[in-house]
């Protein structure tokens, strides 16, 4: 069976390696999951909910993948760092770190709880952190690793209603790049990716709950549509594999041109305006 997020890289370009996909289950994290085990990489995924796990488990075990499963709590350090050292001493290393799980809704600031505040900082920020700095540890003594960071745009430009996830992110992406400084002397690299909307069951959930929501952040989009989570994940996967071995501290922003356009002060654009 194709997985189209592995369709740029050569086959076995991860062969036999260790990664550890941070809500590895499901949306995004699950299409990188796919990525990574189809070009022969060892699956670690781990998340809070079994139920979230049992596609992928039972995907790979059709497909003959390499892959395991693991309830976790980003945002407790202790389960963090036991979860990390008990890869590494089971398959030898950790490779990959994807630090992609994530909490989100939309509430406005001044209706916004400390502990709701706090239930998003914990998962996006804090996981990263606590992530990043266990795995940072094996692959420091290991001479290398790469690690990719899942951020969003309004990591630089802001959005009402998300000033929790806004902010997280925004940390998400200062710490990419003083790890990707920190760490490049150790042969890691880290990245980061910034992807505009696409389906998920949580983004749905959480934050387009209805169709007129969802049509009026599709119009947005100049490209005119949400993203792909496999055209998502292929450029994550890229980042990871050898293809990008010179670059580190880098975001790539995948977003359709949604940035862009929210600095444009004609929303149909001039060439419409010339027709009216
Ligand atoms: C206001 C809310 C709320 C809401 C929860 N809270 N939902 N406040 N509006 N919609 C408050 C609760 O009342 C509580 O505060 C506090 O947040 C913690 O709530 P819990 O339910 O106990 O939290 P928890 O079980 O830890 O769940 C975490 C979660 C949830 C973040 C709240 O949404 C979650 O599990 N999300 C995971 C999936 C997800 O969000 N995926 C979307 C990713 S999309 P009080 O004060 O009452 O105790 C994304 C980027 C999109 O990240 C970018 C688009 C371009
Ligand atoms: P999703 O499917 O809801 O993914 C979130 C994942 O995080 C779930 O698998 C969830 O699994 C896991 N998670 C949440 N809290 C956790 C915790 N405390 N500990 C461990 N795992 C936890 O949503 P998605 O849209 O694919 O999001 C994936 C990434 O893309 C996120 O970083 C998100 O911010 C980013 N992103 C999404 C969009 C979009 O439009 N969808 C746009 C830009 C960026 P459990 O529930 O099992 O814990």
């Amino acid at each position: 069976m194709s997985v189209p997020a592995a369709a740029w890289l050569p086959a076995g370009t991860f062969k036999d390696q260790v990664v550890l996909i941070t809500g590895g289950g499901t949306g995004l994290g699950l299409s990188l999951s796919r990525g990574f085990a189809a070009l022969g990489a060892k699956v670690v995924v781990a998340s809070r909910s079994r139920e979230h796990h049992a596609p992928f488990l039972e995907e790979a075990a059709r497909e003959g993948w390499t892959v395991e499963a693991h309830e976790l709590d980003v945002r407790e350090d202790a389960q963090v760092r036991e979860r990390i050292d008990d890869i590494v001493q089971r398959h030898g290393r950790l490779h990959h770190l994807v630090n992609n799980a994530a909490g989100n809704f939309v509430c406005p600031t001044e209706r916004l709880s400390i502990n709701a505040w706090r239930a998003v900082l914990g998962i996006v920020l804090d996981g990263t952190f606590s992530c990043s700095k266990y795995a940072g540890r094996h692959m420091i003594a290991a001479g290398g690793g790469t690690m990719l960071n899942v951020v969003a745009t309004y990591a630089w430009t802001g959005m009402p209603g998300v000033a929790h996830s806004a902010s997280a992110k925004a940390g998400v992406l200062a710490l990419t790049k003083t790890l990707a400084a920190e760490w490049a002397e150790h042969g890691i690299r880290v990245n980061a990716i910034a992807p505009g909307p696409f389906h998920s069951d949580g983004a749905k959930q959480n934050l387009w709950p209805d169709e007129e929501t969802e049509e009026r952040i599709r119009r947005a989009v100049p490209l005119g549509r949400f993203a792909e989570r496999d055209e998502v994940a292929a450029y994550g996967l890229h980042l990871c594999s050898p293809a990008s071995d010179y670059v580190t501290g880098e975001c790539i922003t995948l977003d359709g041109g949604l940035t862009l356009a929210a600095g444009r002060m004609f929303p149909h654009g001039a060439r419409r305006r010339e027709r009216e």
